[in-house]
């Protein structure tokens, strides 16, 4: 697949998603939502593909944000449209059936930050700074920002820093929770690789059925939440990779999941 705004390989079971408008540090223009949106549609149904890495061109960032190009000439209609195109796709990402574990190479702002907080591991590089400074611009975080930043890292924190608008270092993500692991920026994509290739060597309907149960905590009460938990529970149990999984620890063996 050609994709003008994107790279696209899949090795070992693993696509890599690369934004790729190295020039603009990777900000993204309708098109690159477009592509994303067509390419998520494709990797939701390959067979072949089990986890994805997605991450930006270049040394200096993962995305710089929304393409503010674009954005400088919307009203309330469109800029209501632009908004909700946006969070269909990052809601499209959060809720695919495989894990996406971003691999955040640099700046990481306003759309790009919104983008990592859409994926559902996130690796960063020593490099790397996250924020959210709409607000430098006169407007709020349209893609999920002011949500999902909340419910990851609390709303206070949130609300310091989609408020101020300030930058994120590598070293404070990792310790407020944003980010999972810092790495060099050397090291980032074969760790990232790594963290995949690992993923991948477990059972695809039990890797599914965590997604879909750790999802449910932002929509569901607790009790609703344990519902849900008992019915993938439940779904692993009849499954070929329980069989295999549960008689390969009681054989002292290595369990040999179907990739
Ligand atoms: N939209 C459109 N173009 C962008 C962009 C964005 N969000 N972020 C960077 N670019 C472009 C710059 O305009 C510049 O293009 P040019 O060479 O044609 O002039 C190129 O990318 C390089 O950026 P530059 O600003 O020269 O790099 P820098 O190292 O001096 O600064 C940043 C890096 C990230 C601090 C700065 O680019 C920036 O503040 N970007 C906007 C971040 C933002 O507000 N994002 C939220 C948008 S809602």
């Amino acid at each position: 697949m050609e994709y003008k705004n994107l790279l696209f390989e899949e090795v070992n079971n693993i696509a890599k998603v690369t934004i790729n408008r190295p020039d603009k540090l990777n900000a993204l223009n309708n098109e690159t939502f477009r592509e994303l949106n067509q390419l998520f549609d494709y990797i939701r149904k390959a067979k072949t593909i089990s986890v994805v890495i997605v991450t930006g061109a270049g040394e200096k960032a993962f995305v710089a944000g929304a393409d503010i190009n674009e954005l400088s000439v919307l009203d309330k209609k469109s800029g209501s449209k632009f908004s909700l195109f946006g969070q269909s796709v990052f809601s499209k990402i959060e809720k695919l059936n495989k894990p996406v574990i971003a691999a955040i190479n640099g700046f990481a702002l306003g759309g790009g930050c919104e983008l990592a907080l859409a994926c559902h591991i996130r690796l960063a590089s020593e490099n790397a700074k996250f924020g959210q400074p709409e607000v430098n611009l006169g407007i709020i975080p349209g893609y999920g920002g002011t949500q999902r930043l909340a419910r990851q890292i609390g709303k206070g924190r949130a609300m310091e820093y989609i408020l101020t608008g300030d930058m994120i270092s590598a070293a404070e993500a990792l310790r407020i929770g944003l980010v999972n692991k810092v790495y060099s920026s050397d090291e980032l994509l074969a760790k990232a690789n790594e963290m995949a290739e690992k993923i991948v060597s477990k059972g695809k309907v039990a890797i599914t059925a965590s997604l879909n149960s750790i999802n449910a905590v932002d929509n569901l009460s607790l009790e609703d939440g344990l519902k849900l938990e008992a019915d993938e529970f439940g779904k692993c149990c009849e499954t070929d990779e329980f069989k295999e999984g549960t008689s390969a620890f009681l054989e002292k063996r290595k369990p040999n999941f179907e990739r």
